[in-house]
């Protein structure tokens, strides 16, 4: 079966094109112009998903070389994300839809993260526990099967790649926070200030983010120019530590108790480095199998959407044209058009 798949729900376009769990094309056009705002301005983000919707299909067409009729069905995120980015790209795969009286389906981008690991393994063996961490969500969630999800804990306030973002801004680094935090953090201390890991003996798998930036910008207000240059390694560090540790901590006691042998992560988030090496040292401790997502399909792309896309597809569900018929999923966005 092959996909046609767009992602606009943020500030990357993206147009990818797969044929079961082979990818084709999957390119990405990343919106510089937000970082200037440190931060994604929605209005400029419609307006860019506009200019690039089609330029970016007839890129994925071609590097698949395939034609539009070569497509069995087309998927697009619909929700959750901006909406006047979002309606962009399914207004453009409804239309193509219509036009080559193919199925299409809307898929919550969410979804889309969990299909981009399940996209970079060879094998993949259900049940598992998945964590999400992007910038907008903080998710634990078991996956009996594929597209059945059940969510075990969110956050109560921000979302991890918030509190990336947000103290990056604070520690005058630039946009998107993450990657630059986790760059500095590499030759930092990361036991240089006990930064607050929140809920951490709480029994349930909740998560809270903005205690954990509100304590950064109390600690740097006493604080000078040189001192932070001096330390600022150290500093991000820190707070990637604290960020980092306790997903590490409710993940795996989430494991024990529901026990869980397989463990995923998907989301922006997912390409943290210090993340990546923790999660796999416990994996090892723990006898636990971890999937990692390739680099490539951690942040948004459409590729992952494609593929999610496809599992419902296959399965025999799309969205009519009014998105009305769309299947009641657990882990459905309130957005609807
Ligand atoms: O999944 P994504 O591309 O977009 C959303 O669905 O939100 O995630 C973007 C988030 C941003 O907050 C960004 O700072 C974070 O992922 N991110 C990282 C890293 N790379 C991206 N956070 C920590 N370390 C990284 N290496
Ligand atoms: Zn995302």
């Amino acid at each position: 079966m092959v996909v046609l798949g767009v992602e606009t729900s943020c500030d990357e376009t993206s147009a990818a094109v797969i044929r079961g769990d082979t990818v084709l094309s999957n390119v990405i056009s990343s919106q510089e112009i937000h970082s200037r705002f440190g931060g994604v301005v929605p209005e400029l983000a419609s307006r860019a998903h506009i200019r690039l919707v089609v330029p970016m299909v007839r890129e994925a067409m071609k590097e698949a070389q395939l034609d539009f009729t070569d497509l069995d069905g087309l998927a697009v995120t619909h929700g959750p994300g901006l909406v006047g980015a979002l309606l962009v790209g399914v207004n453009f795969i409804k239309g193509l839809a219509l036009a080559l009286d193919r199925p299409f389906i809307g898929v919550n981008h969410i979804e889309g993260h969990i299909y981009g690991n399940i996209l970079s393994q060879q094998t993949f063996e259900f049940p598992v526990l998945f964590l999400i961490i992007s910038g907008g969500h903080t998710q634990l969630v078991l996956m009996k099967d594929h597209l059945q999800y059940k969510i075990i804990g969110t956050t109560r306030d921000d979302a991890v790649g918030e509190a990336f973002d947000k103290g990056a801004k604070l520690l005058g680094l630039g946009y998107p926070g993450g990657p630059e935090i986790d760059k500095r953090a590499l030759n930092g201390d990361s036991t240089f200030y006990p930064f607050p890991q929140a809920l951490a003996r709480d029994k349930g798998y909740e998560f809270s983010y903005s205690g954990l930036k509100t304590s950064l910008l109390t600690y740097l207000q006493d604080k000078d120019k040189s001192f932070l240059q001096e330390h600022l390694d150290d500093i991000c560090a820190s707070y990637q530590f604290a960020a980092v540790e306790i997903l590490i901590k409710k993940t795996m006691r989430a494991a024990r108790e529901f026990h869980i042998n397989n463990i995923a992560i998907a989301g922006g988030v997912a390409a943290n480095s210090r993340l990546r090496k923790r999660l796999e040292e416990e994996c090892r401790h723990n006898n636990r199998h971890l999937y990692l997502p390739d680099m490539q399909f951690c942040t948004d792309n459409a590729a992952m959407i494609a593929r999610a896309g496809l599992e419902y597809l296959r399965n025999g569900f799309y969205s009519e044209q009014n998105l009305n018929a769309y299947p009641s999923l657990a882990l459905q966005s309130v957005t609807t058009f």
